[in-house]
C-alpha cells in the first residue's frame, strides 16, 4: 500500500471518504467489543477448574511437615508452595514469602512500608522532601497509580526492545539520592511484550545507587507466560546476579499466579535477599498471622510441581496464541506500509503495544468507542495518565472471543487510518 505521507491531499481526502463509509457500516452494527481488559477469557479460566476438585471435605489438609493448613500460622507460606513458586520464580524457597491473592497488593505494601517505616533502618520516605521513582514508559498503569497515590514523583524513562534505556537509569540512580526505586516488568512487559536483554539485567544488578534504600521493583508478572513452545524469551535471574556482583539487597521481585489460575484467587509472592526478608517479616508479623494456606495447598495439589505448571501454561498459550496472531495479521494487512503506526509482536505476556502518529491516540480511542469498541484509555501507559506524545495505545487480545477480537481489530485499524489521514492533512495545513 502507498504510504499516507506520500499521498496528495486529494488522494487522502478520497481515502477518508471511502474509510468513513466503512466506519458508518460498523456504527450500524451496534457493536459492544472490548480490547481493554488484560484478563483471561472464559476458556482460560476453565483450565483451572480442577483447583475446585483437589480439596474436598475428605481431603488431607496437612502439609508434609505436619502443618495443618486449616489453622493459623506459617507467616512465610507452606514449604511445598514455596518450592512450587520458587521454581516458577527461579528462586530458592528460602528467599521467598508467599502472600495473598494479589502481587499488586504486595507492591503497594512494599511502597507503603518504605513510606511509613523506611527500608532497613533508613529514613522513612514520608519524612523526606522528595521521593522519586523511575518509570519505564510505556508501562503498567497500576504501578504508576501506586507511586502517584503516595505522592512519589514519577520520572519517565524510555523503553527499548531490550529494556529501559540503561544509560539514563544508571545516571539518575547513581547521581540522585531522591531516586528510590524503579518499576520494571522485565519479561513480556506490559504493554509492549518486550523482555530485558542479558546486558540490561546485568547493568541493573550492577547499579550503584546514590540512595542506600534504592530498590528495583522487579515485577515478573509474565515469567512463564510464553505464547510459543520453542521461541521463548528468557531472563537472567536478577537476585542471583545481584548477589554475584555484591549487590544482594538491591531488588524486590514480585510474581503471582493471577494469570495462571484465577486472577484475584491465586497466590502471590515476593522474592528477595535475607536482609530484606528480615526487614519485611518484622512488619508482616504485625499485619497478619499468615496468608491463605488452604489456597496454597490447593495450588500445590493441583499442579504437583513446576512441570505441571508449565504444561498448564502450554494450554493457556494454545488459547492466547491465535488471538495475538489474529490481531497482528489484521494490523499487518490494514496498516503495513502506510507509515502511520507501529506495533509490537510479543512472544508472550498479555499485551500488544500500538504507537500511533503523535497527537492521534486519544482521537483513535474515542472514535473506536463511538463505533462500540472499547480500548484502554489513551495515556494510561504513562505516569499520571499523560502521554506527552499522545501516541501509545495498549491492546489486550486475551478476553474477547476470537471472532469479536477480529472485528474489533478491523475497526481499530480503520479508525487509525481515518484519524492519521486527517492528521496528515491537518499538519500540512498548519505547515502552509
Ligand atoms: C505487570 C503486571 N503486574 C501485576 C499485575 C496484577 O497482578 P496481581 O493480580 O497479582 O495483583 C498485572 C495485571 O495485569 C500486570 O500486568
Amino acid at each position: 500500500m502507498k504510504s499516507y505521507r506520500e499521498m496528495s491531499n486529494e488522494e487522502l481526502k478520497a481515502e477518508i471518504d471511502v474509510l468513513m463509509k466503512e466506519y458508518r457500516q460498523y456504527q450500524n452494527m451496534d457493536l459492544k467489543l472490548n480490547m481493554s481488559r488484560g484478563k483471561p477469557c472464559l476458556d482460560q479460566l476453565d483450565l483451572s477448574m480442577g483447583l475446585m476438585d483437589v480439596l474436598s471435605s475428605e481431603a488431607d489438609m496437612f502439609c508434609e511437615d505436619g502443618t495443618d493448613c486449616r489453622n493459623y500460622g506459617v507467616l512465610d507460606g507452606i514449604e511445598e508452595c514455596k518450592e512450587l513458586i520458587g521454581d516458577m520464580m527461579e528462586n530458592r524457597p528460602d528467599n521467598i514469602i508467599i502472600y495473598g491473592n494479589s502481587s499488586l497488593n504486595v507492591m503497594y505494601d512494599t511502597v507503603s512500608r518504605a513510606m511509613t517505616h523506611g527500608i532497613m533502618g533508613n529514613t522513612p520516605w514520608c519524612k523526606l522532601d522528595r521521593v522519586k521513582f523511575l518509570c519505564p514508559v510505556p508501562g503498567y498503569d497500576r504501578h504508576f497509580a501506586i507511586t502517584e497515590y503516595f505522592g512519589i514523583e514519577m520520572i519517565p524513562v524510555p523503553m527499548t526492545p531490550t529494556g529501559p534505556d540503561m544509560a539514563i537509569v544508571e545516571k539518575m540512580v547513581s547521581t540522585d539520592e531522591q531516586v528510590k526505586g524503579i518499576w520494571c516488568v522485565p519479561k513480556y512487559s506490559n504493554p509492549q511484550g518486550y523482555s530485558y536483554s542479558d546486558e540490561t539485567v546485568r547493568r541493573f544488578a550492577r547499579l550503584k545507587p546514590a540512595a542506600k534504600d534504592f530498590r528495583i521493583f522487579w515485577d515478573n508478572a509474565y515469567g512463564i507466560h510464553h505464547l510459543y513452545d520453542l521461541d521463548q524469551d528468557y531472563l537472567i535471574e536478577i537476585l542471583a546476579e545481584c548477589k554475584r556482583v555484591g549487590n544482594p539487597d538491591l531488588v524486590y521481585k514480585f510474581a503471582s499466579t493471577s494469570k495462571i489460575t484465577f486472577p484475584g484467587s491465586g497466590i502471590s509472592a515476593l522474592a528477595t535477599s535475607p536482609n530484606n526478608l528480615e526487614d519485611i517479616r518484622s512488619q508482616l508479623a504485625i499485619q497478619t498471622i499468615g496468608h491463605d494456606k488452604v489456597n496454597q495447598l490447593r495450588h500445590v495439589r493441583f499442579f504437583g510441581d513446576i512441570h505441571g505448571m508449565v504444561k498448564h501454561m502450554h494450554k493457556h498459550a494454545e488459547i492466547l496464541r491465535p488471538k495475538f496472531e489474529a490481531v497482528e495479521e489484521i494490523l499487518d494487512k490494514n496498516l503495513s506500509g502506510l507509515d502511520i503506526g507501529s506495533w509490537t509482536k510479543p512472544k508472550g505476556g498479555y499485551f500488544i503495544s500500538f504507537d500511533a502518529m503523535p497527537g492521534c491516540a486519544k482521537e483513535i480511542v474515542a472514535k473506536a468507542k463511538k463505533a462500540g469498541v472499547e480500548m484502554t484509555k489513551a495515556g494510561a501507559t504513562w505516569p499520571y495518565g499523560r502521554d506527552p506524545y499522545d501516541s501509545n495505545i495498549r491492546i489486550a487480545p486475551s478476553y474477547p472471543p476470537l471472532n469479536d477480537l477480529k472485528t474489533a481489530t478491523e475497526l481499530f485499524s480503520l479508525v487509525v487510518r481515518i484519524i492519521s489521514a486527517r492528521k496528515i492533512l491537518d499538519n500540512r495545513d498548519k505547515a502552509e
